[in-house]
Order: C-alpha cells, then sequence, then structure tokens
C-alpha cells in the first residue's frame, strides 16, 4: 500500500494460527514495447520513474534504450494512463499479460495440494511451497540411501535452514564435482523446479544409463535446490513477486538484498542500486548476507574440486558466460562459448525452444556481484548461468503447465555440458588415474622418452 499509493491490494489471509497479508495483482498488466527513437526512451524513463512503474527487463530506467526489449507491469489502477501516454507519444505496445493475478493464481494451483506427496508420487509439474521441497529433500535422500545425502549449508536470515543433495557413489577414488544451484532469486519458481527435475532424472536413470552410471565414477553432483528460502517462502506467502531476500534494512522500512548482486565480484560497481527498496539492491557490502556467505564459503573450501558452476534462474532463454560486471573476455571464452552453444543446440532439439548464448554484459545487461561472475573469478572454469523460459509471455510467472518441457530442454543443455566437461577432465571412460597410477604412468613415459632419445 505505501509502495505504489493506492495501487496495490493486499488481500488478508485467514490462515489456521496465522494472519498473512497476500499482494493481489488483479488487473495489472505486462506491457512489450520496443521504442524507436532517443525522445521515446525519454519518455518512457519518465514513465517508470514517475509512475513507479516496475521494470521486468531491463531492470533500470536509465537502461531502456532505443531498438531493445521493454518488459512494464503496470498496476491496474494505472493501466488506462499509461496506454494514453504511449498513444499520445505514438509508442506502440502489445499486452504480454493482461492480467498478472490470473497467472499468479494459476501457478499456485496444486492439483493435490493438501495430499501427502510420497517420493515416487510426487509431482514434478508443480510448483511447491518451501515445506514441501524441505519434504521432498528428507524423502529423497531415505529412498536413495546408496546415493543421496541432505546437508546443511547453513542459515537464512530468518533462520531458516538452507540444504543441499550430495549425489555420490560411493568410492575412494577423488571425485571432481558439479555445482547446481536454484532459487536464488525468490519469483523465479522454474528454477527450483528444474533442481528437482534433475535430482530425479539422475535418481531415474542412474542404473539403467551406461552414460550417467560411468559419469558417476568420477564425478558428485551437488545440488541446491532453493537459496533464497526466505524470499521463497515470501513469494508464495505475500507477494508471489518478491526477488530478493528479507534482510531489514534502514530500521525495518525496506527489505531485502539481490542475493546475485551480493557477491565478491566486482560488487557493487554496475547495474546495482544501492537503494534498499531496490530490486537490485546490492547489500551493505560484498557478502553481506547470510545466504551469499553460506554458498561462498562452502565453494571456496571445495573449490579445487569444483569444476563447474551452474546457477538457474528466469526469464529470458539464455546461457549467460562470464563476465556480468566486465565486457572483457574471460581467458577460457572460445571453450565456454562453444559448449553453451553446443547445450543451446541440444536443448532447441527437444521442442524448438530457443537460447541465445553468450556473455551477460554483451548480451542482457551489466551487473556485479554475480555468483557466476565470482566463482570463475576464483578459479572454476565453467561457469554459466541459465535464464529458462519463457522471453516475457508469462515472465516470473511461468504457467505450471510448462514445467515439464522447460525441465526436459534444459536437462538436455546441462547434460550437454556435463558430458563435456566429463570427457574434458576424465577422456574417453579410461579408469581414472589415482594419483598412484598416474606417478607411474608419468614416470614410464619419461622412461620410454628416455629410452628412445
Ligand atoms: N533472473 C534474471 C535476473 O535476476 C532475470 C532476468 C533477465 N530477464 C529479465 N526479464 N530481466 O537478473
Ligand atoms: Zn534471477
Amino acid at each position: 500500500m505505501w509502495r505504489f499509493s493506492g495501487t496495490i491490494f493486499w488481500l488478508a489471509m485467514l490462515i489456521p494460527g496465522k494472519l498473512s497479508l497476500k499482494l493481489q495483482y488483479n488487473g495489472d498488466q505486462v506491457l512489450h514495447i520496443v521504442p524507436e527513437t532517443f525522445q521515446q526512451v525519454q519518455h518512457l524513463q519518465h514513465l517508470c520513474s514517475t509512475l513507479l512503474l516496475d521494470l521486468w527487463k531491463p531492470w533500470l530506467p536509465e537502461d531502456i534504450q532505443a531498438g531493445e526489449d521493454l518488459h512494464i507491469r503496470v498496476p491496474a489502477p494505472l493501466v488506462q494512463e499509461v496506454k494514453d501516454s504511449l498513444d499520445q507519444h505514438m509508442i506502440s505496445y502489445k499486452v504480454l499479460i493482461s492480467d498478472v493475478q490470473d497467472l499468479v493464481v494459476q501457478s499456485m494451483a496444486g492439483e493435490r495440494r493438501s495430499q501427502r506427496q510420497v517420493p515416487g508420487d510426487y509431482v514434478y509439474t508443480e510448483y511447491h511451497p518451501m515445506e514441501e521441497i524441505y519434504q521432498w529433500m528428507t524423502q529423497i535422500q531415505n529412498s536413495n540411501r546408496e546415493l543421496v545425502t541432505q546437508h546443511y549449508l547453513g542459515m537464512t536470515v530468518e533462520n531458516r535452514p538452507i540444504y543441499y543433495l550430495q549425489i555420490s557413489q560411493p568410492s575412494d577414488k577423488t571425485k571432481k564435482i558439479i555445482w547446481m544451484d536454484c532459487g536464488i532469486h525468490a519469483r523465479e519458481w522454474i528454477s527450483p523446479a528444474f533442481c528437482q527435475w534433475f535430482v530425479k532424472e539422475i535418481l531415474q536413470n542412474y542404473k539403467s544409463d551406461p552414460k550417467t552410471s560411468r559419469f558417476l565414477q568420477n564425478w558428485d553432483l551437488y545440488v541446491l535446490p532453493v537459496l533464497n528460502v526466505d524470499g521463497y517462502i515470501y513469494s508464495w506467502e505475500n507477494d508471489r513477486l518478491w526477488r530478493k531476500n528479507r534482510s531489514p534494512h534502514m530500521n525495518g522500512t525496506c527489505y531485502g538484498t539481490d542475493l546475485n548482486r551480493n557477491f565478491n565480484s566486482s560488487w557493487g560497481t554496475i547495474g546495482v542500486s544501492y537503494n534498499c527498496s531496490s530490486q537490485t539492491f546490492c547489500g551493505s557490502g560484498p557478502e553481506s548476507e547470510p545466504e551469499t556467505r553460506a554458498v561462498a564459503q562452502f565453494i571456496e573450501r571445495k573449490k579445487s574440486d569444483i569444476l563447474c558452476y551452474l546457477t538457474i534462474h528466469s526469464y529470458g532463454q539464455y546461457i549467460l558466460t562470464p563476465y556480468g560486471y566486465t565486457t572483457t573476455p574471460p581467458s577460457n571464452n572460445e571453450e565456454l562459448m562453444y559448449v553453451a552453444e553446443k547445450a543451446a543446440a541440444a536443448l532447441m532439439g527437444k521442442y524448438g525452444t530457443s537460447y541465445e548464448v553468450g556473455s551477460t554484459s554483451l548480451i542482457l545487461y551489466s551487473n556485479s556481484g554475480s555468483s557466476r561472475d565470482w566463482a570463475h573469478m576464483i578459479g572454476i572454469p565453467f561457469s554459466y548461468t541459465f535464464e529458462l523460459r519463457d522471453k516475457g509471455t508469462h515472465g516470473f510467472v511461468l504457467p505450471p503447465a510448462q514445467i515439464q518441457p522447460t525441465c526436459e530442454e534444459t536437462m538436455l543443455a546441462v547434460t550437454t555440458i556435463i558430458d563435456y566437461v566429463d570427457q574434458k577432465y576424465f577422456p574417453d571412460g579410461a579408469v581414472t588415474l589415482t594419483s598412484g597410477s598416474l606417478g607411474l604412468s608419468l614416470s614410464l613415459s619419461i622412461v620410454l622418452t628416455w629410452a628412445v632419445a
């Protein structure tokens, strides 16, 4: 109510034992505009800042550019005024979402919400509230004891535990690690849905699929289904479009840091806001947030074994390479691009969905403090951000009907990346060399070279 005076409706929900206020988006629309001239850009910037419209793409009014897509959510009471103003300035627009609340309601619908979901029965084609994801993690561990363990990573601002799942075949070999995290941004629900799908697929297939079982001889998979637990819960219970975590600032007058602006990768330098009420508030310093620190400390500790860092977001359909804070490409840019192109091609093979591949600052927007940049900077060679479906038709409120196709196609992209790193570090399915046998083969080849010479 206090954010966009008079334009937002909170609905009091009486849930036994607690009262929660739920933000409503009745009649809000998301408009798609491609400004053509500089004058149009200026007018749009003016509209967005004076009416406090909610920019979905790009993030900041100053990043609005001629010839580039603009997605804005317009609160219901302002829809007519905004459209009239666009007409007056001869700016053409398309309605992407005609009623945001319709999609919000759809995204929360669960066929069997009240029913206990046992593991074999877990519905992967719906979005799940945090409580069900916690239960799912426990059940997945309990029913796959030979392969899965659940681990505590740290606490959130509101003191909730963050867990990751380790998928690991018992072995005394030293194994390399692939890390994947989901749910950095609260409202990007397709992301946690994908992490769960990914785990399910691996567990379903590893016995029958020789590639997966071979792969698990050399690699451990670490999957963090929801990093921003507080934000995710807030997006279910209070505001479906919440993005950040829930840290209080300025004596509780504003909430939330953008966790993907909070990492120690050129923190606070570009594409961020220092205003705590902004969607892209970068926090009070690098790793100021416990959720960021939990991930960063863990990855820092394991970094010599982690060769691939994948972080899953939505929306836009991109596979993004480092960096976001500079346009200078990383040293292994060519290889990163080659692998990402291959992944995007595999993804497209399933349903024809097209992804754009490239460095964040070049193809999307510049931003500092992302986890992807940070992971690459500390030495993890294969570091990618996925921006899953769609391209704006439903934006952050992707209908549940798209969970399955999105996860299926994304699975192909992720396994393409995994196959590549597997081949690179463990070529041709050869037996893993332990340090002992590596030493032996090295000395053998020295002897041989010496003998030939
Ligand atoms: N997950 C992305 C982020 O958090 C969203 C962005 C790209 N798409 C967009 N519509 N702005 O930065
Ligand atoms: Zn995101």
